[in-house]
């Protein structure tokens, strides 16, 4: 299973996007409703990559519009970031879900698996490779896993810049930061302070950005 068939070896950002609404590499492409590409500047400074569209991303066709984007927002302008310089984008650009145990219509989000992941990973590369960012903010253990492997995990290189060398003859290198998923933020018991672990984790990718100027 992979998207590579799919991804338009040339091309501008919007030529991608076209394409990847087509996609048929993952069956997850089966039950969604449409494929949530990224979407912002294509000069972003920041890119920041999620792990899946959510319900409304789903329906609406964008990522992070719903309560996890909402809080988002809020910690990138805290953080002094302003979001017309970044792009959002999802490691897995379809939505994966389950139906709820009561056979209502709700869809009960499941996290994409490793197949989904690496299928998927060819349009995150094309997308990084047109937009060639400064910083790439590593929103989850998915966005972490599908650009640095399997065995990536959030808890031991939160905050940390790290050189991120994309496959050989796909554009520059970034400087990538890990940091929890906004989503995590809104389960966490102790909110505030999950809060300020990501609100941290931003001002470092700010500073990070301001100091590669
Ligand atoms: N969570 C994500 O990872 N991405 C979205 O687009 C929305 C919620
Ligand atoms: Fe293609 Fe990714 Fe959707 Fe799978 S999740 S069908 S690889 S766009």
């Amino acid at each position: 299973m992979t998207a590579e068939q799919f991804v338009p070896s040339d091309g501008d950002l919007a030529a991608l996007a076209k394409a990847a609404a087509h996609c048929e590499g993952c069956e997850l492409y089966r039950d969604a409703t449409q494929t949530v590409f990224g979407h912002g500047n294509e000069h972003a400074r920041y890119v920041l990559v999620g792990e899946q569209p959510g319900d409304q991303e789903d329906k609406r066709g964008l990522p992070f519009v719903g309560p996890a984007g909402a809080l988002l927002d809020r910690a990138l302008a805290e953080a002094g970031i302003d979001p017309a310089e970044t792009y959002v984008t999802n490691a897995v650009k379809h939505f994966r879900w389950k139906s709820a145990p009561d056979r209502g219509k709700r869809r009960i989000h499941e996290k994409p698996g490793t197949t989904h992941i690496n299928a998927c990973r060819p349009w995150l590369l094309a997308e990084l490779s047109r937009l060639r960012p400064k910083v790439i903010v590593l929103l989850g253990a998915t966005a972490g896993q599908s650009l640095f492997g399997s065995g990536f995990r959030v808890g031991k290189s939160r905050g940390v810049p790290v050189d991120w060398q994309p496959p050989e003859g796909s554009g520059p290198g970034a400087k990538a930061v890990a940091t929890v998923h906004p989503s995590a933020v809104l389960r966490a018991p102790d909110r505030d302070t999950a809060y300020a672990g990501l609100l941290a984790d931003l001002r470092t990718c700010a500073e990070l950005a301001g100091r590669l100027d």
